[in-house]
């Protein structure tokens, strides 16, 4: 893996810059409006703490704000796409795809064959999103997510090869 590259805009009026401790606060209110088994504050400060990837966007011109954000864990030449988040407001106007596209070049550019995540089969827009944007399923995890009323959801799991896949076809 090599050192991450200046991060350029997922697309004109948006910026993309790495996720800071004091970011968190902001994430994980954005979060509990949009999942209704969120990750919380701790668990976005054990993932920076672990290394992992943290990137927020927001609009670079205008009033500004923390509009969309994603975590990815690095494997040796695998990453693994452990939250992509839109704010309410603005989910359904291309951002997320927009993130998507610059998550995907991102890793791509800095040596990962693969990009792996997991989705539950109730998230219509997720999964049609990563469909779309060439993720592939290969496999379920049985009883992954929390439901509600103390139910368990399973998880489709996604994988889209990247440019350094020597074996992409
Ligand atoms: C899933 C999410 C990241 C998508 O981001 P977004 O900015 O809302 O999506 P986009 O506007 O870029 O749309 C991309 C694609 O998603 C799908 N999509 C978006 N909103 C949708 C909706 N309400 N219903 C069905 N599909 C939808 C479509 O396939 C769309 O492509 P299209 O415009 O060609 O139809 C965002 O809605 C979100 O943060 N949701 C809550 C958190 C979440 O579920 N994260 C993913 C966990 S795996």
């Amino acid at each position: 893996m090599s050192a991450p590259p200046t991060p350029r805009a997922p697309r004109p009026g948006w910026a993309a810059r790495p996720m800071r401790r004091g970011d968190l606060a902001q994430v994980a209110q954005i979060e509990a409006r949009i999942f209704p088994f969120p990750w919380t504050y701790g668990n976005f400060a054990d993932s920076l703490a672990a290394g992992y990837d943290g990137w927020v966007f927001e609009a670079s011109e205008g009033p500004g704000g923390l509009l969309g954000y994603a975590i990815v864990m690095w494997l040796p030449d695998e990453v693994h796409l452990l939250n992509l988040s839109v704010d309410a407001p603005v989910q359904g106007l291309g951002l997320g795809a927009a993130i998507l596209d610059w998550l995907v070049d991102d890793a791509g550019a800095r040596g990962a064959r693969s990009m792996l995540l997991e989705v539950r089969p109730s998230n219509t827009p997720a999964l049609r999103l990563y469909e779309r944007k060439g993720f592939h399923r290969v496999g379920l995890r049985r009883r992954y997510y929390p439901a509600h009323d103390g139910a368990r959801e399973d998880a489709i799991v996604m994988v889209r090869r990247l440019a350094s896949d020597p074996f992409r076809g």
